[in-house]
C-alpha cells in the first residue's frame, strides 16, 4: 500500500512516497527563498499552490509508480501558518478525491520523530525537535507523545534565523552560524535561560544583536550563540532523560543537522549510557516522505479522515494524537 504525503507547515513545500513498511520510495522538496523580513504566509502559500503538482510528479518518477498506484493521501495538518496550510490540503483533498483514494491528515511535529524513529534504531527515545517554528523535549507516555519542555517564546532556529536577518547574515540562518562559529573558539557572555524543562530564547537574540552592535566579531558571536542555545537544549534533553528513566535521545527537525549540537547532546548521552539518534540529514529538516509515513501509521490505526474533518489545525499540539503504534513499547 503507497501513501504519497504533502508537507507545507512554512516555506519548504515537501513530497514523498512511503509504503506501509516504511520502505521510503520518493522524497522531493523545494524551498520558497524570502526577500528580506521572513516569510510571509501568503507567499509560502502561493508557493505550495504553484509547487505541489510539480513536485508530485517528481515524486511519482523517482519512485517509478504511476499516479493511479497511489493509495492514500497524506498531508501535514498543523501546526503552521494557515494559508500554506490550507493550500496543502486543498492539494490533497484534490488529489485524494480525484484518485477515490482514502485522505489522512497528520501532526506536522509527530511526523518529523516518526521518521526519526523509522530511519535509525531509536524505539522509544526522549525526543528533542528543534527547528524554526518549534523547540520541544517530548516523550512517549500512556499513550501520547507529552511535551516535557519547550520554548516559552521563540524557537531555537527562528533565533538562529532572526540573528542573521538583523546582521544580514542571510536566509536560513542555522547553517550560516555553524559556519562562521567553527572559526571562533572565544566565548562571549550570552544569556542562558532555563526553566525547569522550558527554555527562553528571546533574550539571549536581542543581546546577541546588542553585542554586534557595540562591535563583537561576528565569529566569536556565532560561536558564542551556538554554545549558549545548544547547552540550553542540552540541559533540558538530560533533565528529561533523567525523568523519564529512558535510555534512547532522538534529535529531529531542521536544526538537528547541525553538528555541534550533535555533539554536545552525544557527549551528554555517553555520560548517561543512553543511545544518542539522528536521521539522515534529509530527513531533519521537513520532508514530504515523514507525512507519508505518519499517515500510513495514522491510517493503520485510526482509519482515513471524512473530507469535512480534513479542516487544517494551525496550533495542532503534540499531545493532541493517539499514537496506538507505540502502546507496546512505552508505558
Ligand atoms: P517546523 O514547522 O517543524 O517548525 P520549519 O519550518 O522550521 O519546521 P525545518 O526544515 O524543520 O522547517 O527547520 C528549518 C530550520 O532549521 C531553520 O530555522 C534553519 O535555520 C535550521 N537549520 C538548518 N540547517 C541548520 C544548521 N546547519 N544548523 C542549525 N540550524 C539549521
Ligand atoms: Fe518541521
Amino acid at each position: 500500500m503507497l501513501s504519497l504525503g504533502i508537507e507545507g507547515t512554512a516555506e519548504k513545500t515537501g513530497v514523498g512516497i512511503v509504503d506501509n513498511n516504511g520502505n521510503i520510495l520518493a522524497s522531493v522538496g523545494e524551498a520558497l527563498i524570502p526577500q528580506a523580513g521572513g516569510i510571509h504566509p501568503r507567499e509560502a502559500a502561493e508557493h505550495h499552490a504553484k509547487t505541489i503538482p510539480k513536485l508530485i510528479k517528481k515524486a511519482l518518477n523517482e519512485a517509478k509508480i504511476d499516479i493511479h498506484d497511489i493509495d492514500l493521501v497524506s498531508f501535514s495538518k498543523g501546526p503552521g501558518l494557515g494559508p500554506a496550510l490550507r493550500s496543502v490540503a486543498t492539494a490533497a483533498r484534490t488529489l485524494a478525491l480525484g484518485l477515490k483514494v482514502p485522505i489522512v491528515g497528520v501532526n506536522h511535529c509527530i511526523a518529523h520523530i516518526e521518521i526519526g524513529r523509522l530511519t535509525t534504531s531509536a524505539e522509544d527515545p526522549v525526543s528533542l525537535y528543534v527547528s524554526g517554528g518549534n523547540t520541544q523535549i517530548i516523550s512517549f507516555e500512556e499513550g501520547r507523545y507529552r511535551v516535557l519542555g519547550e520554548t516559552l517564546d521563540i524557537a531555537v532556529g527562528n533565533l538562529l534565523d532572526q540573528f542573521c536577518r538583523e546582521v544580514g547574515l542571510g536566509h536560513p540562518g542555522g547553517p550560516i552560524v555553524e559556519k562562521l562559529a567553527k572559526k571562533s573558539s572565544k566565548y562571549i557572555q550570552l544569556p542562558y535561560t532555563v526553566k525547569g524543562m522550558d527554555l527562553s530564547f528571546s533574550g539571549l537574540l536581542t543581546a546577541t544583536i546588542r553585542k554586534y552592535e557595540k562591535g563583537a566579531s561576528l565569529e566569536d558571536l556565532c560561536y558564542s550563540l551556538q554554545e549558549t542555545a545548544f547547552s540550553m537544549l542540552t540541559e533540558v534533553t538530560e533533565r528529561a532523560l533523567e525523568h523519564t528513566k529512558k535510555d534512547e535521545v532522538l534529535l529531529c527537525g531542521g536544526v538537528a543537522v547541525n553538528k555541534r549540537l550533535q555533539e554536545m547532546l552525544s557527549i551528554m548521552c555517553d555520560e548517561h549510557g543512553a543511545e544518542f539518534y539522528v536521521p539522515p540529514a534529509k530527513y531533519c529538516g521537513d520532508n514530504g516522505a515523514m507525512i507519508a509515513w505518519l499517515g500510513q501509521l495514522m491510517y493503520k490505526y485510526h482509519g482515513g479522515d471524512d473530507i469535512e474533518n480534513t479542516t487544517v489545525i494551525q496550533r495542532y499540539r503534540t499531545d493532541e494524537v493517539d499514537v496506538p503504534w507505540m502502546k507496546s513499547l512505552g508505558s
